[in-house]
């Protein structure tokens, strides 16, 4: 017998049994098993019912992931849901832990569902560049109607047990202790009522009110425009509810068929799938095995009330953490404190959190204007202006504060942490910990490692990260880590194609386009062009000192690189060309045509560039880790993957070929990293390394 599955007899009833850690996904194996289950409890005279159990943490949580884009093996999911579907004999799917994807497809393809109370149930497919391949849109909109099906398919969220049951996924809700006793005793009192078998295909009553009725899709469509800005995954999900609405059964599963078949070939999907798979890489450290043991953080200190340090210490109130915030000055303290509470009060007010929470939160927040008061804290982070010197000092005196063990944590984004860690004599307890604007909501968390961090702490900080719902990537030190020392390049192309003949909102439409949330021009308007400039040391030698220096400096003064009216909407700016056509004339550039392409290939392939001297150098594990830094801290589209894989999508032969093209006409910028040059050389990826 199939070593994953196991058929068993209770009476009349038969208890399929799966067994296949760690998620149940359905592969090969457990599919066969199914099938093979299914065929013996019909054939079994005795049995009268089937239940469909899953052992372990689980019930199915989808189609295994990793089978996707090799050849495919039989049955496919499609034929195991029909074959359950077909049975002479009720199957009552008994749903625990996550019934995702393909799991929820076979659930539905049963004849009755029975869930515990923590069960989840979802489609998690678009977070994949795909849609449920196995029947999960066609039969859905006829449980849940067209509405909340296309909510549920193109959000990918999962819902709880009772609002399955409220929407009509789930028959019953049973015992959390028991489910598979429960869901024995559901499938004998279906066999004692002698109740018929209830096949989803066969429901209209959900979607027969939406039928010939385009707009209720054109509706969603247009109320998610931006959200699904340049994925292809969620209009092929709304094409295949509007088909379950408008065409029998069975002409609905080729249209699903088809278009999954073209998702799962796709690049989107394939880029999607390998952020799912980094994501969960990135947690691994080679050299720190995962029961390194971590050291205890009951309270943490956080360094400097300002944008950074109050949105870091709102990471640890919101997990239950004590914060002891110390600034220097009462007025700077005070506002600090301010705008937490504010940020805590819109939240409450947007219904996502209550005035109790609220308060809850507040009081776990404690202010002071002393270093000293930080002297019993298990992690303290420092979030001051970034300036060397001004931290040494601090790292110095927090030395002789600290409670011996504690963790002294650096939220520089650039600087040199063992420079840092260097002024105390605990530079094994020093890291650095690099959270992103605004650090309560950007998933980010750059850890970085010193080369004296100890192992334990380092394992601390990637925990504490996960705690608080980060995705913490280790990087080790250099000049703005992995995040920043890559953006540097993608700037200092943006700022030249600017002068040789490109306009600000030219850059930034290639890029939009590309597909991050804005460009880099629009950004620095966001942002704030007098981040680090000032009037005494302004030389007007940029486009950006010389608008700082007629006080357009971004949004907030309602001009920047661009105009701004009241919504703060962008118009592009003739007094801006001017300011650049007149700038490019004084450095004696002359202006030419310049291509979206160039635009792309300079502002992208120099980041590539960059992050392969990264890897060269160790400064991050693997490729992956690079496109998750990227994916979560800057915007780059999920559905190209990160910097890493799309360089492997577009060939890496072609991205090097590009970046000696640009070397000989523009110079030593962009002279290929030698890793580059190797691979190609080798005929290998970022991912063989
Ligand atoms: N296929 C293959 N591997 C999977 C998997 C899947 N569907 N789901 C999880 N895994 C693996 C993970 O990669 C991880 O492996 P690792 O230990 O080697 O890193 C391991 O299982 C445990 O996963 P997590 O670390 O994510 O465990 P959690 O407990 O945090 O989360 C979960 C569990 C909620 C089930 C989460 O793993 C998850 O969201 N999985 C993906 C679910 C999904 O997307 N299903 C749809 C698949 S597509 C589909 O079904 C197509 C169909 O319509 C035809």
């Amino acid at each position: 017998m199939n070593p994953v599955v196991e058929l068993r007899r209770d009476g009349e009833i038969a208890v399929l049994a799966i067994n296949s850690p760690p998620v149940n996904a359905l592969s090969a194996q457990v599919r066969e098993g199914i099938v093979e289950g299914v065929r013996q409890a019909g054939t079994d005279a005795r049995v009268k019912a089937v239940v469909l159990h899953c052992e372990g943490r689980t019930f199915f949580a989808g189609a295994d992931i990793s089978e996707f884009g090799k050849p495919p093996k039989q049955p496919m999911l499609p034929e195991v849901v029909d074959f359950i579907e077909a049975s002479s004999k009720p199957v009552v799917a008994a749903l625990h832990g996550t019934a995702l994807g393909g799991g929820l497809e076979t659930a539905l393809a049963c004849h009755y569902r029975v869930a515990v109370p923590s069960a989840k149930c979802g489609f998690p497919e678009v977070k994949l560049g795909l849609l449920p391949g196995a029947g999960g849109t066609q039969r859905l909109p006829r449980l849940v109607g067209p509405e909340r099906a296309m909510d549920m398919i193109t959000s990918g969220s999962p819902v709880s047990a009772k609002v399955a049951k409220e929407m009509g996924i789930v028959d019953e809700i049973v015992d959390e202790t028991d489910l598979l006793a429960s869901a024995i005793a559901f499938a004998r009192k279906l066999v004692a009522e002698n109740r018929p078998l209830k096949k989803v295909r066969d429901l209209d009553d959900k979607i027969a009110a939406a039928r010939g009725k385009p707009e209720i899709f054109e509706a969603f469509r247009k109320a998610n425009a931006r959200k699904f800005r340049g994925f292809q995954a969620p209009e092929y999900n709304i094409r295949c509810v509007e088909a379950a609405v408008n065409l029998p059964f069975d002409e609905g599963i080729k249209l699903e068929r088809q278009l999954f078949q073209e998702l799962v070939s796709g690049e989107q999907s394939a880029a999607q799938r390998h952020v799912f798979f980094a994501e969960r890489q990135v947690w691994k450290i080679p050299d720190i095995s995962d029961d390194t043991p971590t050291l205890p953080v009951k309270k943490v200190g956080v360094i400097g009330a300002g944008t950074m340090g109050g949105g870091i210490s709102m990471n640890f109130a919101n997990a239950g953490l004590p914060v002891t915030i110390v600034e220097a000055k009462p007025d700077a303290l005070e506002r600090g404190l301010g705008v937490i509470r504010r940020n805590y009060e819109s939240t409450a007010k947007k219904g996502r959190m209550s005035m109790e929470d609220v308060e809850r939160r507040m009081e776990l927040l404690t202010g002071s204007l002393r270093l000293e008061d930080l002297a019993d804290c298990d992690l303290i982070i420092e979030a001051v202006f970034e300036n060397m010197a001004i931290k040494k000092e601090i790292f110095s005196k927090l030395d002789a504060i600290a409670k011996p063990g504690a963790i002294l944590a650096s939220n520089t984004s650039y600087l040199n942490v063992n420079e840092i860690a260097a002024m105390t004599k605990r530079p094994e307890h020093v890291l650095g910990m690099h959270f992103f604007s605004p650090a309560n909501i950007m998933r980010l968390l750059e850890v970085v490692r010193g080369e004296k961090t100890d192992k334990r702490v380092i394992a601390t900080a990637m925990q504490l990260g996960r705690q608080i719902g980060k995705i913490a990537v280790l990087v080790g030190v250099c000049h703005g880590f992995v995040g920043n020392r890559m953006l540097e390049p993608r700037q200092r192309e943006a700022n030249r194609l600017i002068l040789e003949g490109a306009m600000p909102w030219d850059v930034d439409r290639v890029l939009y386009e590309f597909g991050f949330p804005m460009g880099p021009f629009a950004m620095a308007d966001l942002a704030g062009l007098d981040i680090g400039w000032s009037r005494e040391t302004s030389k007007g030698e940029t486009a950006r000192e010389i608008l700082c220096e007629q006080d357009r400096r971004g949004q907030k003064t309602g001009a920047g690189f661009y105009d701004y009216d009241e919504n703060r909407n962008a118009k592009p700016s003739e007094l801006v060309e001017q300011i650049i056509l007149d700038l490019s004339d004084k450095k004696g550039i002359t202006r030419r045509e310049i291509s979206d392409q160039e635009i792309l290939e300079r502002c992208v392939y120099t980041m590539i560039n960059e992050g392969a001297k990264i890897l060269e150098e160790g400064i991050a594990i693997r490729s992956s880790d690079i496109d998750i830094v990227w994916i979560n801290g800057y915007g780059w589209p999920v559905y190209r993957g990160g910097p890493m894989f799309y360089a492997e999508q577009v060939g890496l032969g072609k991205v090097l070929e590009r970046l000696r093209a640009y070397e000989a006409k523009f110079g030593a910028d962009f002279k290929p990293a030698a890793l580059l040059e190797r691979l190609v050389a080798e005929g290998k990826g970022f991912r063989d390394l």
